[in-house]
């Protein structure tokens, strides 16, 4: 089965007035690039090829915190209904990465939360990550997955930039491929802030200023 994306083209963005955004976010966005309600369709389809691909076995979905959490329980939902005749369960798993500062990747990657990671061991996992950038971030979780002794790894992605990996990674399922912008909202965040907008946005200059850290 051919996996589709959906592609966001480079110029894509809507006018943020055009939107219901929360008021202590105003004046930090300059556009819309994936709305809400586009994802859950979007979700929904995925999760149905995800089915589809993986079938009826056991199952452990591994939630890479924070940036993911939504896009996580988005997907549970709607695999939760896609399974509904799989005679095997699906177990949920959690895990915190992190490796970004401002709006670059900072190269050094810490993972927390490894003491679960030995109940993964055998297992089928379907990584739930939030975006593909470098590629950093999931090359060393799934590297270190295998070395916990996980026997198989899909990756699930909300979104995947469109820029040179700096490494390779699978990326199994994509819900979106996005142009190389600095993109926040529905999880992800600039220094913690924005992970509870709902849609998909790009920053203006003047949020980039207003939550910078250096
Ligand atoms: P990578 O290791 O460069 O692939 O980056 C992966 C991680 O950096 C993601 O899981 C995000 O948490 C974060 N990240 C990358 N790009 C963005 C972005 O545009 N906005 C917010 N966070 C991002
Ligand atoms: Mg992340």
């Amino acid at each position: 089965m051919t996996h589709v994306r959906a592609v966001i083209p480079d110029d894509f963005e809507l006018p943020v007035e055009a939107f219901d955004i929360p008021l202590c976010y105003q004046g930090d966005l300059s556009g819309v690039v994936i709305p809400e309600g586009l994802v859950r369709d979007r979700v929904r389809r995925l999760a149905k090829d995800i089915n589809a691909e993986i079938g009826n076995k056991p199952i452990a979905l591994l939630c890479v915190l924070k940036g993911s959490y939504k896009f996580f329980t988005a997907l549970v939902e709607e695999l939760t209904n896609a399974r509904s005749a799989c005679t095997e369960p699906m177990t949920v798993d959690f895990i915190r990465v992190k490796s970004y500062e401002d709006q670059s990747s900072t190269g050094q990657i810490q993972i927390m939360g490894l003491s679960n990671l030995d109940e993964l061991k055998g297992k089928s996992v379907l990584v739930v990550d939030d975006i593909s950038d470098t590629g950093r971030t999931l090359a060393k979780l799934l590297t270190t997955l295998k070395e916990t002794g996980v026997e198989k790894t899909w990756t699930a992605l909300l979104l995947s930039k469109r820029v040179k990996r700096v490494v390779d990674v699978p990326e199994d399922f994509v819900a979106f491929e996005i142009p190389d912008k600095f993109i926040v909202g529905y999880g992800l965040d600039y220094n913690q802030k924005f992970r509870d907008l709902g849609h998909i946005c790009v920053m203006s200059p003047s949020g980039i200023e207003k939550y910078k850290t250096h």
